[in-house]
């Protein structure tokens, strides 16, 4: 098991909710991280909160030339490339018959796409470190929610990801994993102009009885998961569920 003292991470969509835990997370264990978003005074300000080990790039990860710059900044900030975190993600819902062409491109470009051009970007720099990739999968893949296809759809692509790009990176000594993350109260529900806050928060929580651990999940846990990833040696081509239990499909019955 590495050390994540002294690693150089990016991290995409940092400037909020499971990107911003885990910036601090790996920050506070002496990493050098990077971090990226489209709303400049959202990746400064967390930056700025965190303090030094963490760098903040205005980035969109669907534009090819914001790609290479990220790139080419996580790697002058951190003197090399440990890991990438593919986290930037958007939601998308609505029922199969009013599903927008544009906004379902959109979606597979943010969440499926880029990632995958991003982390093509990112290999040469990860083989040199024996480095990881992380994706950042959903339990909308465990469990079926209507009206979620567009969303969940993009992160049953980007599980498959983990598996294939394992196998075809495992020569170049990078591994590649996925963190299926359960219900965590962040910004995502909300930016998709689906739901209020408080009607975010209520969804969130309805799901809280179908877990054996009766609670929802901090960022903080979920950044638990990708840190082992980033540090483990011999774990590739893993989903690794952290959801209090919801993927169980737990009955009383
Ligand atoms: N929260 C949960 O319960 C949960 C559960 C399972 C999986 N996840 C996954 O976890 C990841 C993080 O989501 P979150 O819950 O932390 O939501 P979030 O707070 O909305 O964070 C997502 C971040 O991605 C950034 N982003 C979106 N499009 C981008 C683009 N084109 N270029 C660069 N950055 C972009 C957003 O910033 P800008 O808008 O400023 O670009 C935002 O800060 C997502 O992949 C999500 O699918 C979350």
């Amino acid at each position: 098991m590495r050390d994540i003292e002294g690693m150089s991470i990016l991290i995409t969509g940092g400037g909020s909710g499971l990107g911003a835990g885990s910036a601090k997370y790996f920050c506070d264990r002496g990493a050098q991280v990077t971090i990226c978003g489209r709303r400049k005074e959202k990746v400064a300000a967390v930056a700025a909160a965190i303090g030094p080990g963490c760098h903040a790039v205005q980035a969109d990860i669907t534009n090819e030339a914001d790609r290479r710059r990220l790139v080419a900044a996580a790697v002058e900030y951190g003197g090399g490339l440990d890991a990438l975190l593919n986290n930037a993600g958007n939601m998308y819902r609505g029922s199969l018959e009013e599903l927008d062409e544009q906004k379902l491109l959109d979606i597979f470009h943010t969440n499926v796409i880029s990632a995958m051009l991003l982390t093509g970007l990112c290999t040469g720099h990860l083989s040199e470190r024996k480095g990881a990739v992380i994706f950042m999968g959903s339990t909308h893949n465990r469990r079926a929610f209507p009206g979620a296809s567009a969303y969940a759809s993009t992160k049953g692509a980007v599980e498959t990801l983990a598996r294939v790009l394992a196998a075809e990176l495992g020569a170049k000594n990078i591994r590649v994993n996925c963190v299926v993350s359960g219900a965590v109260l962040t910004e995502i529900n909300q930016r998709s102009g689906f739901v209020t806050d408080a009607e975010a928060k209520e969804r969130l929580e309805a799901v809280v009885e179908m877990q054996p651990l009766k609670r929802l999940g901090t960022v903080e846990e979920i950044a638990e998961a990708i840190a082992y990833l980033i540090c483990s040696e011999w774990t590739t081509g893993a989903l690794i569920d952290v959801d209090g239990g919801l993927a169980l499909g737990l009955t009383h019955a």
